[in-house]
């Protein structure tokens, strides 16, 4: 008997936020945008007009798209100090520590406009985001492969001018490859917004105590890091790889998950709320052989990947347990298709989950009713004791 009070797991009930943004219904395997199915906007749409859509509530006009897409082309130069800022990190630095830390930095050089109750300063920061964080990415990226960083090219949009910056090099022109803008721009659209999950939830409770959208997105970042979370795409490459290596026989490694030896998991499988297929990881999945065979990717590990998907959706284990492949499991195969090493996956996931970011933060901040976050505990430590005499 420690003294120390119990209390019962079942008392931990997520808390529920208010939000117009996204629609999910885990058991059916529903995710909506504003109203609009992902597979409707997946099919139809771009990743700017979604951003657009996520932060501002409707689809743009042709007028509006394209004023968006000029905006972001004017600000996606980062001031030359910044630039420096990347010298600061070693060569092999992971690039997300380095994305949350370029954000955060990025604040300082607009420390006269990042007043969350201003619509114009809100606007620019907006743009500004939407804009550098692109630039930051590749950045990283060039500097993890001692490779000079590409000024950007306003003649490209933001996925085409991300895909050249981060593949082009002085020495010769980069000519964009259509197949490969298509693909970026159709993933970043299935990551753009997905209601309450870990990283926005970060974002919203450190914008609920006023901080600017810089200083919440950086913290976003860093909760998106986590291997349970964005770094999932990046651990389903280094478990194919691992397994194609170790020459394990899937069924084989399905067996050690299910005996949950040394903790392995499936990565890239479960969901917190989908119970049932995720419905990007569908879209995914569908576009991925196509993807794939235009771009040349790694069948080896692709086919690994659909007999773990094959046999774990015929296993009780995972049946009982309702856990599905998830929109990680297969978009790792084709971010290293396009030539992105593990490393550039989980940036590339906060590339798209950015307005997504944006938009969630700007709801919290426009409404009244949202109080600093304060979450409440239940309390396991001593009951009151005295100090002892000695
Ligand atoms: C993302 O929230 C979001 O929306 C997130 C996201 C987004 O867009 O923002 O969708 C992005 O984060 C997707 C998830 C990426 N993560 C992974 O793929 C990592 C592997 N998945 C697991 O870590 C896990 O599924 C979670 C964390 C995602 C969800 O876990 P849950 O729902 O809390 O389930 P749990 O941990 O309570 O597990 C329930 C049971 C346990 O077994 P028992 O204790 O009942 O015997 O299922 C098992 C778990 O061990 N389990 C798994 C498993 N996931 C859960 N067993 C093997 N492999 C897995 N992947």
């Amino acid at each position: 008997d420690t003294g120390q009070v119990t209390y019962d797991p079942g008392f931990m009930n997520t808390a529920n936020a208010k939000s117009a943004i996204t629609y999910i219904d885990g058991d059916e395997g529903v995710l909506r945008y504003r109203g609009y199915p992902i597979d409707q906007l997946a099919e139809h749409s771009s990743f700017l007009e979604v951003a657009y859509l996520l932060i501002y509530g409707e689809l743009p006009t042709g007028d509006q798209l394209g004023e968006w897409d000029q905006n972001i082309r004017r600000h996606t130069m980062l001031h030359e100090d910044l630039k420096g800022f990347f010298n600061g990190f070693p060569r092999d630095a992971h690039p997300m520590p380095v994305l949350s830390s370029a954000v955060s930095a990025l604040s300082t050089f607009y420390a006269d406009s990042l007043d969350p109750f201003d619509e114009e300063q809100v606007h620019i920061s907006t743009i500004r985001l939407m804009a550098k964080l692109p630039v930051i990415a590749s950045y990283a990226f060039k500097k993890s492969i001692g490779q000079p960083m590409l000024y950007p090219d306003n003649s490209l949009n933001l996925v085409e001018n991300f895909l050249r910056q981060s593949f082009g090099v002085p020495a010769e022109p980069y000519e964009l490859d259509p197949d490969m803008v298509k693909a970026l721009d159709l993933l970043l659209i299935l990551h753009a917004d997905h209601e309450q999950n870990c990283s926005t939830s970060t974002v919203r409770l450190v914008g609920s105590s006023h901080a600017n959208m810089f200083a919440s997105i950086s913290a976003g970042i860093n909760a998106l890091y986590g291997p349970l979370h964005g770094g999932a795409n990046e651990a389903v490459l280094n478990m194919l790889r691992s397994i194609k290596s170790d020459g394990v026989k899937p069924e084989d490694f399905m067996e050690k998950v299910k005996n949950k030896e040394d903790g392995v998991k499936l990565m890239g499988f479960g969901h917190r709320v989908y119970k049932n297929y995720d419905p990007r990881a569908k879209i995914v999945k569908q576009t991925a052989h196509d993807i794939l065979g235009k771009l040349g990717g790694n069948d080896e590990l692709l086919d690994i990947a659909m007999r773990l998907e094959e046999k774990a959706l015929a296993d009780d284990y995972f049946i009982e347990r309702r856990l599905y492949p998830n929109v990680d499991f297969y978009t790792g195969l084709i971010y290293k298709a396009m030539g992105f090493p593990e490393k550039m996956f989980t940036p590339l996931f906060a590339l798209g989950r950015l307005p997504g970011w944006i938009a969630q933060w700007r709801e919290l901040i426009e409404d009244p009713a949202t109080k600093i976050g304060r979450p409440r505990q239940v309390y396991t430590g001593y009951e009151l004791r005295d100090y002892p005499n000695r």
